[in-house]
């Protein structure tokens, strides 16, 4: 497969931008190539390059594109909503349409507030949940990521651990104080800092998916809900990956665990620029211009993003049974399939998925749970993997930390020709094994 023309353009990117990418995860470091694939076009379950390769497409843009890239009804109400205008700086009728359907599909949700990412949905939470309990420290889990505010930079799982890292530099000492970290699953641990009652708020992944994906245990979630109402902690649950993609609720309604505020981000915007925050009104109330929580936007809420999510949701709303069951069907059928072509091999991995997300771990270990388990993975046999794949025409995160992604426009076809590759990866994994 001929790769030259991304490379050319990726010499130029890399005069001009940091590392030529606008985010660090679209880098192809840690999969021993030069260069990524600089993309052009996507259609369905697929994405083209400039080289004018095709790929079937297992990162839909990092979980947007639960649907596929560019689906008929969400490209129609694009359309219509850029001939009335790029923006306004005014309400629009659509913004509240869209927290409707958001507080409809997810009840915990009473109230809710756009941003125009994920990371400004969670750093606009934590400051919520700081105001809300007059407490100045937080807490999080290791190798969970919610993006790149200062306070959530900590122990931080997705492009930090992938260039072997966790916290990032440029944070003052006094912000570090007041992020406590805990391993995902240790209750005891979780217990001690939340008994200080000095923590405002537990923000978590509900099902963890940037260190891989971690299916949580489900008493622990329970504990987890538990022990926050008993410390007087608010319980952010970040489901920007999770949010109508485990189901329509989200990881809350699919473990029917509540939480007392949510973020989202990724589907909520169709592949557009949105993410939001929000929870029970009375603390969705502190927030400016009711209560003194500054959160403002130039471009929250802009008319064509939320155009966007609004139709990918209501999608989703109007035929939640079918996208829902095909989803996990699709997951669980190209999973097994996997499992087996790895132990034909030898190939050692354990692959945890749930809902529409899956991640192969390539480890000794029996079970991964936690951010030790994920960093006991083999980066080199992952590398194998992603470039076997990539040759064949099937783009994977370039990463061993992050989760594929599937949509509703993966065909069996698309996924038997997947396990065909696998195949071939898993074949050379064993054999370099076996060899040793
Ligand atoms: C769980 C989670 N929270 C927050 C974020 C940050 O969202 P954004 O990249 O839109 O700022 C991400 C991004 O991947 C995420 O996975």
């Amino acid at each position: 497969m001929n790769h030259e023309i991304s490379t050319e353009i990726f010499k130029k990117a890399e005069k001009y931008i940091p590392g030529g990418v606008n985010s660090p995860v679209r880098a192809f470091k840690s999969v021993n190539r030069k260069a990524p694939i600089f993309a052009c076009k996507g259609k369905g379950a697929r994405v083209w390059d400039e080289d004018g390769n095709e790929y079937i497409d297992f990162i839909c843009s990092w979980g947007p594109l639960i649907l596929g890239h560019n689906p008929k009804v969400v490209m129609d109400g694009v359309r219509e909503a850029i001939e009335y205008g790029s923006s306004f700086g005014l309400p629009t009728k659509m913004e509240v349409e869209l927290a409707q359907l958001i507080t409809k599909c997810c009840p915990s949700i009473e109230k809710v507030r756009l941003t125009t990412s994920g990371t400004e949905a969670t750093m606009s939470a934590v400051r919520l949940a700081r105001a809300y309990t007059n407490r100045n420290k937080i807490a999080k889990f290791e190798g969970c990521y919610h993006g790149h505010s200062d306070a959530l930079l900590v122990k931080s799982g997705s492009g930090l651990l992938t260039d072997g890292y966790q916290d990032s530099n440029g944070i003052t000492q006094g912000v570090l104080k007041d992020t406590i970290t805990v391993p995902f699953g240790d209750i005891e641990k979780l217990k001690e800092v939340l008994e200080t009652k000095e923590i405002a708020c537990l923000i978590m992944e509900p099902v963890p998916a940037n260190m891989g994906v971690i299916y949580p245990n489900i008493e622990f979630l329970k504990d987890v809900r538990e022990l926050c109402t008993k410390t007087g902690t608010l319980l952010i649950f970040d489901e920007v990956i999770s949010g109508f993609r485990l189901s329509l609720g989200g990881a809350q309604e699919y473990f029917g665990i509540t939480p007392d505020m949510t973020t989202l981000g990724k589907i909520i915007g169709g592949g557009y620029p949105v993410g939001a925050f929000g929870g029970r009104a009375e603390i969705m109330d502190l927030v400016a211009p009711v209560g003194r929580v500054y959160h403002a936007g130039t471009l929250s809420g802009n008319p064509v993003s939320v155009r966007a999510g609004f139709e990918t949701i209501n999608y989703l709303y109007n035929n939640r049974e079918e996208v829902y069951k095909s989803l996990e069907e699709k997951v669980n059928y190209i999973v097994s399939n996997a499992r087996q072509l790895a132990e034909k091999h030898g190939a050692p991995v354990v692959i945890n998925s749930i809902g529409s997300l899956f991640t192969i771990f390539f480890t000794d270990r029996k079970e991964v749970n936690n951010l030790e388990d994920a960093l006991s993975s083999n980066t080199e046999n992952f590398a194998i993997y992603f470039n076997t794949m990539l040759e064949n025409g099937i783009i994977c995160p370039p990463s061993q930390f992050e989760a594929h992604f599937l949509s509703m426009a993966h065909t069996k076809e698309d996924l038997d020709r997947a396990l065909e590759v696998m195949d071939m990866a898993f074949k050379k994994i064993g054999d370099n094994v076996n060899a040793k």
